[in-house]
């Protein structure tokens, strides 16, 4: 879900409304099965609230039929629903008597905590968890007259994951939060406070910020900002500027945030790639903080992740093995945690989040390091729970990534995990620094031929809309390219809601090639000619084999490469490059592919039905 919280001019005004509503823009991608805010009014002891279903212009609509009047502090809130379906009534905020409250994450002791306000004669609106926490707080503002406290007091009663944020009509200077295993970052400017989910929420007003810590509580008034822990004691969040800016949020005259992202592609894996070596041309790592002589005696690693993130990790395996010699494993977080992992002190665990909230993620390195391992970050946000949860960070840079279906994160992530790669290498000696310098080389080149297959890309989108019918479409791959495969048809089932499944092209004769008969479409992922031993032979024979059968064959293969043309009914070129590179590349007509494909689809390519950004609950 998404959070937002504001308060500013003392003088009751329109400000509180148009900043609430545009940090819920913002944040819509972590959420939008519905959205609310709630005002306090005009100091008159007045709470204002607005809910509806449905996407935020659902809510913009419900403002101008019936209009909330000037306010002094507000909240908002875009809900990706857990309790209770995505209606109305269940929308954000809830209200308790005078308190209005929005929550993010899951109360997991929310039914005893209902039987004990039902026994009390309390009456229950809706079937959300967050209602429960409304009325705990309106009952603790009633003992202590203090919302801070109040807070405290709720806070300390719950299990579970929450980001809380509360208004009080009586209190028209105040908005109040709190944190346990969700985000939530203070924007302080001038005159007036934010609290957001993350910076998106106040970009536009300010990049001074505040990282909250676990378990604290903020106070935020038209003057500053306070925090304590949740028994009231001061406490201290790291302050920090933003290092990126509204515009970096803004669509850039793109049709939507993930064709721009799309775009941002070659920038943003410079970006990643940016000041990592010294004159030398030696790799330095400033942010790894793992001791040296611990990464050296490393005898394991393991990737863990969700989603998009986890084919980073696939990529990762295949390269980290080839160039340090280590064994890799990958592992989706939430198998990870209960399936009771072998890691331990030379266990180095990579934890790959774009969004750096990821619950599942979260626990996953939670438990890595119950176990003594050692965890790494690779994260494109800065000050998110992970990486500050993990013993060392690898960041991304590659901007805010707004669209649900990630892009530009994963191709960052594949690229710094070929810098942790290569690092490891160099610090244990399993390369020459010839060696590495050549494939650092290799690597300051891709954001270049990433563009080229941008600038070629037109061929891919008017494919795919002549495919805007389709009903099922497979890819293929093999070696680095069978990760690709897998976030190809990710891509196409996040966005155009098609059946697509991705397999290892060797796998196909022992059960997929099943499925294909007359038309399937299939995406086939080509290794480079000059890559290693038969492979590429080996699957210019499994595009064959599937076109015997009636396949069309959609083909990315390597410029030059004419072995594919006589089986191929549509090839999309790519640059040459090292074979463990080259989802940097292969990727891409994919992305492209499954935007355009949805967009002909009439579909909403940037927040796709039942998603979420970043995903906030087990
Ligand atoms: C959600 C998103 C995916 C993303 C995954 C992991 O499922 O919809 O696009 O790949 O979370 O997110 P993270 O922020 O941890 O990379």
């Amino acid at each position: 879900c998404g959070i937002v919280g504001y308060v500013g001019a003392q003088q009751a005004s329109d400000r509180p409304l148009d900043v609430v509503m545009d940090g819920l823009r913002r944040l819509e991608y972590r959420g939008y099965d519905s959205a609310g805010v709630a005002l306090v009014a005009d100091g008159a002891g007045v709470l204002a609230t607005a809910k509806k279903a449905g996407k935020l212009a659902n809510l913009v609509e419900e403002l101008d039929l019936n209009p909330l009047p000037a306010a002094t502090a507000a909240i908002g809130h875009t809900r990706w629903a857990t309790h209770g379906a995505p209606n109305d009534v269940n929308a954000h905020p809830h209200v308790a008597g005078k308190v209005a409250v929005i929550h993010n994450g899951i109360v997991e002791n929310f039914a005893s905590l209902k039987a004990e306000l039902l026994a009390e004669g309390v009456e229950f609106r809706s079937e959300t968890d967050t209602e429960v926490t409304a009325h705990l707080l309106a009952r603790a503002y009633a003992d202590t007259g203090d919302l801070t406290a109040a807070m405290a007091a709720v806070a300390r009663r719950l299990h579970g994951t929450f980001t809380l944020l509360a208004v009080h009509a009586d209190q028209p200077d105040v908005v109040v939060g709190a944190r346990h295993d969700s985000p939530l970052v203070v924007g302080l400017g001038d005159g007036e406070n934010f609290l957001g989910s993350d910076v998106a929420a106040f970009i536009a007003h300010t990049r001074e910020a505040l990282e909250l810590g676990q378990d604290q509580v903020v106070t935020i008034t038209p003057d500053g900002a306070a925090v304590t822990d949740f028994f009231g004691a001061p406490a201290e969040a790291h302050r920090y500027t933003v290092d990126w800016d509204a515009a970096a949020a803004e669509k850039g005259g793109f049709a939507s945030f993930m064709d721009k992202e799309i775009h941002d592609q070659p920038h943003a894996v410079a970006d990643t790639l940016l000041g990592r070596t010294d004159a030398a041309g030696r790799l330095v790592l400033d942010d790894l903080r793992i001791d040296e002589s611990v990464l050296r005696s490393v005898d394991k690693i393991v990737v863990i992740a969700c989603g998009t993130a986890a084919y980073a990790g696939h990529v990762a395996k295949y390269a980290i093995e080839h160039w340090c010699r280590i064994p890799v494993e990958v592992e989706l977080a939430h198998e990870f945690r209960y399936r009771d992992p072998v890691v331990g002190p030379r266990t180095l665990v990579v934890a790959i989040s774009q969004s750096g909230e990821t619950m599942d993620t979260l626990m996953a390195v939670r438990h890595a390091r119950e176990q003594g391992a050692k965890v790494l970050a690779i994260c494109n946000t800065h000050g998110s729970t992970i990486p500050r949860e993990s013993d060392a960070v690898l960041y991304t840079h590659a901007g805010p990534e707004i669209a649900v279906a990630s892009t530009k994160a994963f191709l960052s992530q594949i690229t710094a995990t070929y810098l942790l790669g290569l690092y490891l290498a160099q610090l244990r000696g399993n390369k020459f620094p010839d060696e590495i310098r050549d494939i650092l080389e290799q690597l300051r080149q891709m954001p270049d031929k990433i563009q080229q297959v941008l600038d070629r890309a037109d061929h891919v989108r008017a494919t795919a809309r002549d495919m805007a019918g389709t009903s099922s479409v497979l890819f293929l791959g093999r070696h680095v390219g069978f990760p690709v495969a897998l976030e190809g048809a990710l891509k196409l089932k996040e966005l155009a809601y098609i059946h697509a499944e991705g397999f290892a092209a060797g796998e196909l004769k022992h059960g997929p090639i099943a499925l294909i008969e007359e038309g399937q479409a299939v995406f086939v992922v080509v290794p480079s000619p000059r890559g290693r031993d038969s492979l590429h032979s080996k699957v210019i024979s499994n595009i064959q084999e599937i076109r015997a059968r009636g396949a069309r064959t959609l083909v990315i293969a390597e410029d030059g490469d004419d072995d594919v043309l006589p089986y191929a009914d549509e090839v999309f070129f790519v640059p040459q490059c090292p074979t463990l590179l080259s989802p940097l590349l292969a990727t891409v007509p994919l992305q492209v592919f499954a935007c355009e494909l949805a967009t002909a689809r009439g579909l909403d390519v940037d927040q796709p039905r039942n998603l979420a950004k970043s995903v906030t609950v087990e």
